[in-house]
């Protein structure tokens, strides 16, 4: 498994420890974590595997650096790398607009020539409508802080083991 970015946009400090978590089971030796705040596309390029993690704010929006880095992951010269997208949300507050940020990235990464990987089942979760669910599967892994903290390490440790399988 070659280097693998782990790129992040956070306002209160949870998808930035989740990222950690991710970086964690991946090998700190080849996960390098960085906020989209400070990012470029440049940034982006440099790797062969690449990891996308938002929170969702307002109602449905995708968290503030997450936008703003939008035009530069849009710009990406990405062809042939795998990409996985993780997401956090509140289900039971936001039922209605549960980790949407995730989906709108999915949307964009759909137009590109890239690989997206690590898509998960919706069994667990409780919500009305989300983004971030397309054919009945999420498009990433989802994590929900606020509801079901106690299962994400389990969460993450999970989908890091179907990632380590499939990156380049
Ligand atoms: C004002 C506000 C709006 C939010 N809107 C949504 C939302 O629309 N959908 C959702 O799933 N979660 C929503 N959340 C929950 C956050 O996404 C959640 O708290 C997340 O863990 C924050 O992660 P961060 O600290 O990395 O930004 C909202 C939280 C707040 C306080």
């Amino acid at each position: 498994m070659q280097n693998i970015g782990v790129f992040y946009g956070s306002s209160t400090g949870n998808t930035k420890a989740v990222a950690k978590l991710i970086q964690t089971e991946l090998g700190e030796d080849i996960a390098t974590i960085i906020d989209v705040a400070n990012a470029k596309s440049s940034d982006i390029e440099q790797f062969n595997n690449l990891i996308f993690g938002t929170s969702t704010w307002g109602i449905g929006d995708l968290q503030d650096d997450f936008e703003d880095f939008l035009s530069e992951l849009s710009k990406a010269g990405i062809d042939g790398r795998k990409v996985a997208l993780f997401g956090l949300g509140d289900q039971y507050s936001y039922p209605d607009s549960f980790v949407d940020g995730v989906g709108e990235i999915y949307e964009l990464l759909e137009g590109k020539s890239c690989e997206l990987i690590g898509k998960i089942s919706v069994d667990g979760y409780e919500y009305d409508a989300s983004k971030a669910e397309k054919d009945s599967q999420f498009v990433g892994l989802i994590l929900d802080e606020e509801n079901q903290d106690e299962l994400t390490n389990e969460r993450v440790k999970l989908w890091v083991e179907e990632l380590k399988k499939q990156f380049n």
